[in-house]
């Protein structure tokens, strides 16, 4: 039988909860790690209730004191965390009123629903920080990389064939925009969590008088100038959760970038590409082939991603038609951004550290770009150059391409009157079309993989994430 229950809600009710009841509606097993940003919030609150005389001082400071010891306590890890009391806001406020009479004045003008909306929006502040700073890491990796084999050629692929010679560099880079893109959503995640919901209520605010602008501002839900800022609707700042599904859709498009590096990652180490040899530290064996080196590490980045994107599923299914405003399920919508968050620092930690001990095979990546067949275009391009409309020189060098086929050679080693036999815009000068060299150099304008344009980047990139 359902005994009375000691929960703060308990004054209507002449029972309480069943014992599964308890153990199914309990989410202390997991927001227990709000419990910082939860102390900080109720610090705030009561600082703001004895400004406007709604407590006093003296209760002011047995509350902060009382605070304090409660979070010292549970970072010490002595603090003993009840189930029974739902949530870390009921464990707290209970602990509390345990030891300071001044604790039961603390709920004053709040309610669980914008406490646990300043909750979540301080940890969203602090947590797309340290992603956006451990994106920068894993950046800062990628530049080293890029800086050490700065010079190597590979070819550039597109439908996984070969198609035109790039610097490595070139292709590091183009993770790094991808890496500067997801750094971006991180810091838009901090912009929109940057409003304080507290004075909301339950619902619809409070009769007392309060000063939202004090608590914001003491909170740090400040503008650049220092202006605080408090969110504009009760009703939709207790039932808003798209700060919840930006920053899970920021993690999952993360994890998308890291499942296309670990993508070439893994091709670059296999025996058939071997462009790139991965860190012993970031790969496993076999249990059964001795002679296996598996790339763990990428294939796990590239399967974490799955569970990234569905932690956004998740939340975007439980907000899905549910009426505004605070309804229990929202209680749903911790474990996947906490698990987003935990997945994405370790990712992006394991990505530095891949990146970091990965090692180039020179020989390799330049026989792999030797295939002349890689600058069919530059050959058109040629043609082009000497007024010939670049859909007749395509096809012109597609011929081209045939005849040396046809002839078991490769595209450079046609005579000039092999190819002008094709095309009598050919002149003696086609071959120098395959000095890889020029070829490149010819690559200038913006964001081209020329060796000017690469250190361009590079510099660009130095200055940015000046490591
Ligand atoms: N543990 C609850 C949650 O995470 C806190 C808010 C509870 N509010 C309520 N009206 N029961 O959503």
């Amino acid at each position: 039988m359902a005994k009375p229950s000691q929960v703060t809600w308990g004054g209507r009710f002449s029972a309480g909860p069943a014992e599964l009841m308890l153990r199914f509606s309990e989410s202390v097993s997991f927001d227990a790690r709000l419990a910082q940003f939860d102390i900080v919030g109720s610090k705030a609150h009561s600082a703001m209730l004895a400004k406007v005389g709604l407590i006093s001082k003296a209760e002011r400071d047995a509350i902060h004191k009382g605070l304090d010891a409660i979070l010292a306590e549970i970072e010490a890890g002595t603090f003993v965390w009840n189930t029974q009391l739902e949530d870390v806001h009921m464990n707290i406020e209970h602990a509390l009123t345990q030891r300071v009479p001044a604790a039961a004045r603390l709920h004053t003008a709040r309610s669980r629903n914008d406490q646990v909306a300043t909750d979540m929006r301080l940890w969203f502040k602090e947590a797309a920080a340290d992603l956006a700073a451990r994106v920068r890491t894993a950046q800062r990796a990628l530049l080293a990389l890029a800086e050490r084999d700065g010079e190597v050629l590979i070819p550039g692929y597109t439908h996984l064939q070969r198609a035109q010679p790039v610097f490595l560099a070139h292709h590091l880079l183009a993770w790094m925009e991808m890496l500067d893109r997801d750094a971006g959503r991180f810091d838009d995640v901090i912009a929109q969590a940057n409003w304080c919901p507290l004075g909301s209520g339950a619902i619809a605010g409070t009769t007392l008088p309060i000063d939202r602008e004090f608590t914001a501002k003491a909170l740090g839900f400040v503008d650049a100038r220092g202006r605080p800022q408090v969110t504009q609707n009760s009703m939709d700042t207790v039932a808003d959760r798209d700060v919840f599904i930006s920053f899970a859709a920021a993690c999952a498009t993360t994890g998308v970038h890291f499942s296309r590096m670990a993508a070439d990652l893994i091709l670059w180490s296999s025996v058939e590409f071997k462009y790139a040899d991965l860190p012993d530290a970031f790969c496993t064996g076999s249990s059964l082939m001795p002679q296996k080196k598996n790339p763990d590490s990428c294939e796990l980045l590239r399967g974490k991603s799955a569970r990234l994107q569905g932690n956004l599923h998740t939340l975007l299914t439980l907000t899905k038609g549910l009426p505004l405003t605070y309804n229990r399920d929202l209680q749903e919508d911790k474990p996947p951004v906490f698990d987003s968050y935990d997945q994405t620092a370790i990712c992006l930690d394991v990505l530095e550290g891949t990146l970091a001990g990965m090692k180039v095979n020179r020989t390799r990546c330049a026989e792999a770009v030797s295939d002349p067949a890689l600058l069919a275009t530059d050959l058109a391009d040629y043609l082009v150059m000497r007024g010939v409309p670049f859909r007749e020189a395509h096809h012109a060098v597609g011929a081209v391409v045939k005849l040396a086929e046809g002839e078991a050679v490769k595209l450079d080693q046609l005579s000039t009157e092999d190819v002008q036999t094709v095309h009598s815009k050919f002149g003696p000068d086609w071959i120098k079309v395959f000095d890889l060299k020029r070829a490149m150099a010819m690559r200038r304008g913006t964001g081209m993989p020329g060796p000017k344009q690469v250190k361009r980047q590079l510099a660009r990139w130095r200055k940015k994430l000046n490591p």
